[in-house]
């Protein structure tokens, strides 16, 4: 091949019991470009990354390193090449400290022991080198994803990766956050490292990259150059049909006359005297700053934190949930964003995962128990599309983005009549994101009312009938339909309220 590759992946195949997850995929890294690598869920870009690290190992391809080939690899010979990965699921370990982290694994020694001095010199001017303001000696625990994200930047940096591989590492990122991780992607492209960004945002992506290669079902369907290409051409190529990223219509009368909820002077959990209501048939969204207290405010709902003041009264009674199952008893679920923390059971199924909070409710029909179970598991799959070869699948065998369908399928499996969904569709691709918006109508539709928080002012504004924007824990203004508009959106986010 004429092509100079820094990185190649030659027909790479994986076959697990029932799925074919990689069908003979192909593609080429040049030195200093960041290629974007994009694909609905399940598409197998997580796979395919993997085989560069010996994570998974290919049923069978090649893996070729600057004109070396290997048939599989392992972490070391991975990091001995210059291949670099930072994980979809990246774990840094948060009891120790951001020097330690930059060197886990493999520590500075002075004779037999540690030398934390000279660690941290050195994870200084690692930050330094990459424009990161970091102190070497916090504990990483105390450190926003964004930043420890940047500490497994450096380490690949350290490393000398002349290939960083990054696996959605915007998701759980603010967007200032994300601004930086950029700053840094092009530092290092200036310097030569080739880049693989995987990510389901688009605009990033168009931003960010040189060429763009999309998977789709396994299979390698094509490689464009970013600016030749756009937004509408790459979800063409995803999903293999025409959709617009748009908002599905919604036919809901919402009675102004029934309130499902209101909050009467709430503080607490770093919320401030809240006041609101929310209508039956009504989506309130909840705008605002990363940090500005919409999930905060969630969980004060949904009995996962406690008020210190004032009332909340769910269907005109007072409430006082002390934990979420009281919550969920009386008719509350919440979505939560950190879908991973909060609950999937990887090691056990689809389907059990689904129903995990109807049991109580079917096992009273003990009959039918087991066909309930499955109906409900497959309905939600099918409106969901979460892709698997069965609903028996466990959930560890899944995509990162299906993990997340199947959470937020249990949640609705639930059937209750408030739902507050906190960014739920983070993580989730085109295709899908779709199907979601249909469903949150179709539960407006059938009476249910929800309460949307989401930090992507598009979807905001696209699904909510009313916003109410909040900024340092406090209300800091309500916008009608009519009314919404970004830059509203954005002044009162960045409001600071005057003591
Ligand atoms: N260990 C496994 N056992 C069985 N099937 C698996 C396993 N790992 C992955 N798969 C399947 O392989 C396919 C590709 O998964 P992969 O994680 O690569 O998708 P992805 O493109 O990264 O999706 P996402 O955007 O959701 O992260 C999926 O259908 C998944 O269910
Ligand atoms: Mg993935």
């Amino acid at each position: 091949m004429g092509e100079n590759y820094v990185l190649q992946l030659k027909n790479i195949r994986k076959e697990y019991p029932g799925v074919t997850a990689l069908k003979d995929v192909s593609l080429g890294v040049k030195p200093g470009e960041i290629l974007a690598l994009i694909g609905e869920n399940g598409a197998g870009k997580s796979t395919l990354i993997k085989t560069c690290s010996g994570a998974v190992v290919p049923t069978s391809g090649k893996i070729v390193i600057n004109g070396k080939e290997f048939s599989s690899m392992t972490p070391q010979l991975a990091a001995e090449n210059g291949i670099a990965i930072i994980y979809q699921e990246f774990s840094s370990v948060r009891e120790l400290s951001a020097a330690e982290n930059l060197f886990l694994g493999n520590p500075i020694r002075r004779g037999i022991l540690v030398d934390k001095k000279a660690m941290e010199r050195e994870a200084e001017k690692a930050f330094a080198q990459l424009n990161i303001d970091i102190n070497p000696k916090t504990l990483v625990g105390d450190l926003t994803v964004g930043y420890q994200q940047m500490i497994e930047i450096a380490k690949a940096v350290k490393q000398d990766a002349q290939v960083l591989i990054m696996d959605e590492p915007s998701a759980p990122l603010t967007s200032s956050e994300v601004e930086s991780m950029f700053k840094v992607c092009q530092l290092l492209k200036s310097q030569g490292v080739s880049i693989i960004y995987i990510s389901h945002r688009l605009d990033e992506v168009m931003y960010l990259s040189d060429r763009i290669v999309v998977l789709r079902d396994g299979e390698y369907i094509d490689t464009l150059i970013t600016s030749e290409t756009n937004v509408d051409e790459l979800i063409r190529l995803m999903v293999g049909r025409d959709l617009k990223e748009s908002y599905p219509p919604r036919d809901v009368k919402i009675n102004s006359e029934e309130i499902v909820l209101e909050l009467q002077n709430v503080s607490g959990n770093g919320t401030e005297d809240i006041n609101l209501k929310v209508r039956k048939g009504e989506v309130l969204g909840l705008g605002g700053l990363v940090g500005a207290g919409r999930t905060e405010l969630g969980q004060l709902i949904f009995g996962s934190a406690h008020k210190t003041s004032g009332k909340i009264i769910f269907k005109g009674k007072e409430i006082n949930p002390k934990n979420p199952r009281q919550a969920i008893d009386l008719g509350i679920a919440l979505v939560p964003e950190d879908r991973k923390r909060h609950g999937i059971l990887a090691e056990i199924s689809v389907k059990n995962n689904i129903n995990m909070p109807i049991y109580k409710k079917i096992s009273r029909m003990s009959v039918i128990q087991s066909k309930k179970e499955v109906e409900n598991a497959t309905t939600y799959q099918e409106s969901l599309l979460i892709k698997t070869p069965t609903i028996h699948q466990s959930v560890k065998n899944l995509s990162g983005g299906n993990q997340q369908k199947v959470i937020l399928g249990r949640w609705l499996a639930a059937n209750s009549e408030l739902i507050i969904f906190d960014e739920p569709t983070r993580g989730i691709d085109v295709g899908a994101k779709f199907e979601i918006y249909k469903l949150i109508n179709s539960l407006v539709e059938s009476g249910k009312t929800i309460i949307l928080i989401s930090s992507e002012m598009e979807e905001l504004m696209g699904m909510s009938d009313r916003i109410i924007v909040l900024a340092e824990g406090r209300i800091t203004g309500e916008l009608q339909r009519d009314q919404f508009d970004q830059e509203a959106i954005m002044r009162l986010a960045s409001r600071v309220q005057e003591a």
